[in-house]
């Protein structure tokens, strides 16, 4: 059994399951501390975007983190992504669940989950927040979504199994070391030889650095970007 995930404060429905974390580990609350909700009125998403999914078909939930290494964010991915490749399976190179830098999980090239990761690094807390399409039906995406986002093909009795996996992963990765996780990240990264996009420029991903940067093979030579200064644009 996770250490995470207790206590727990679970919602049928919340603004956002972040903001609840949030003002839960502004208050003391332990390393661990699980907030879930069937359905999210005010999801947030990376870049100040929004974040939706259909009523209980989606595993949403912020998990309070006491410490938290530096590399979290790719940590939460990992967990994530390894907890979708189990049940999608992997046929061949490449196949499987992808992780596009920093901690987007994809399969088949299509969004399956996403991770919003917020914190007080001064009051040594983060929270990691995950939205995982467990069991989302083409039909539950808004139009402008659906070549570019998928569910797992679940049913919505899975959405509880799979936080309970996930917390395991999520736990074991968040301890690990930064070599180990880098590894990991490495093995799983979608934009490996793939374009890339940026504000401040283009080129073609070139792997993850021992820091956990992005490496990006540009026309005046590799650069590093670092998931916290950088977003990736769309449509690379
Ligand atoms: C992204 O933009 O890809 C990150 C999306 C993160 C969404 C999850 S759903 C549970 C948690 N609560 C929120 O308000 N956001 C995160």
């Amino acid at each position: 059994m996770s250490l995470l995930g207790h206590p727990r404060v679970h919602y049928r429905l919340t603004g956002s399951t972040n903001a609840r974390a949030r003002e839960l580990a502004g208050a003391g609350a332990p390393h661990g501390t699980l907030v879930t909700a069937d359905e999210q009125s005010e999801g947030r998403g990376r870049q100040g975007r929004t974040w939706s999914a259909a009523a209980g078909r989606a595993l949403l939930c912020s998990v309070v983190i006491r410490d938290p290494p530096a590399l979290l964010p790719l940590a939460a991915g990992v967990a994530v992504a390894e907890v979708v490749g189990e049940v999608v399976g992997a046929q061949g190179a490449g196949a499987g669940a992808r992780l596009k830098w920093p901690n987007d999980v994809l399969v088949a090239g299509r969004k399956v989950a996403g991770i919003l990761v917020e914190g007080r690094p001064q009051e040594g807390w983060a929270v990691v927040g995950i939205g995982l399409n467990v069991a989302l039906r083409q039909e539950d995406f808004p139009p402008e979504l659906r070549s570019s986002a998928s569910g797992l093909g679940l049913d919505m009795s899975a959405v509880e199994p799979t936080l309970s996996a996930l917390l395991e992963r999520l736990e074991r990765w968040v301890a690990a070391d930064a070599g180990s996780l880098v590894d990991a990240v490495r093995a799983l990264d979608a934009l490996l030889g793939q374009p890339v996009r940026w504000a401040g420029g283009h080129g073609v991903g070139a792997g993850i650095d021992a820091g956990g940067r992005l490496l990006v093979e540009t026309e005046s030579g590799t650069v590093a970007l670092d998931a916290g200064e950088v977003h990736l644009l769309a449509g690379a």
